[in-house]
């Protein structure tokens, strides 16, 4: 469903994805891991079409990633995206944040929009906020609503990029719970985090990066009890107490 083929991407010259190869099949809930600056961000947004590598390619159901082509848009559709700060527009309440790119974007009309709206809050457990504004949400409501908004676009895959790690503790697990639901349901999904104990009991896999390289990819198993690298075994040390 995703494959990515010796992706490099530099900035000014430094290298922060260094021919990164991975696949990801239907269903798979894949996790990347690795210290900050190691280039997970820069990999999962090159996946999503957010930044373009220099060499390699991205395919997306078998369709290359290619911003001069005419089906960039329309492959990008394919994948929600889920950001560490959350993006809502504060002028609008949630239902409108949740209906405004199904109306404007796939061209469906507001009761329709609304519909999937009321759906996809149920989903994340926010149907009676669905009339509030942001600010008058915690982080991990509003983390929640953007998990709905971009389920609102009905993605085939879903991309999240540290979605927790900017919430108090007592919301990292309501956020989690919501995503484990999901990937009990089926969708396919990269997820950047640190959190130890998703990554062990909802991945399939888990992707280890350093300095812009994969050093390991495998079963979240083998990764968390039996590391290969020994810099997978050193990040692991640090982190695990
Ligand atoms: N837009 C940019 N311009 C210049 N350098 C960048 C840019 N984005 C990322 N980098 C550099 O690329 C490297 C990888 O960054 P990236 O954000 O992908 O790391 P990360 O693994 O997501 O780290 P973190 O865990 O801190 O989020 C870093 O050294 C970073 O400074
Ligand atoms: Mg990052």
């Amino acid at each position: 469903m995703i494959k990515v083929d010796h992706i490099t991407k530099t900035f000014n010259g430094f290298t922060a994805v260094n021919d990164a190869s991975l696949e990801i099949e239907k269903g798979e809930i894949v996790c990347l891991i690795g210290p900050s600056g190691s280039g997970k961000s820069t990999l999962i947004r090159c996946i999503n079409g957010l930044e373009h590598p220099e060499t390699g390619k991205v395919y997306i159901d078998g369709e290359e990633l290619d911003p001069k082509s005419g089906n960039f848009a329309q492959i990008r559709r394919k994948m929600g995206f889920v950001f560490q700060h959350f993006n809502l527009f504060p002028n609008m309440t949630v239902l409108e944040n949740l209906t405004l790119a199904p109306v404007k974007v796939l061209g469906k009309s507001q009761q329709e929009a609304e519909d999937v709206a009321m759906k996809y809050l149920q989903v994340v457990g926010l149907v009676e906020k669905k009339d509030e504004y942001p600010n008058k949400l915690s982080g991990g409501q509003k983390q929640r609503v953007a998990i709905a908004r971009a389920l609102c676009l009905e993605p085939e895959m879903m991309l999240f990029d540290e979605p927790t790690s900017a919430l108090d503790p007592e919301m990292v697990l309501d956020v989690l719970n919501v995503m484990k639901e999901l990937a009990n349901e089926g969708m396919t999904m990269i997820v950047v985090t640190h959190e130890m104990g998703f990554a062990k009991t909802v991945a399939n896999r888990v992707v280890f990066l350093e300095d812009g390289k994969i050093v390991e990819d495998t079963d979240a198993k083998t990764f968390y009890e039996n590391p290969e690298s020994d810099r997978a075994k050193d990040f692991l040390s640090k982190v695990m107490y």
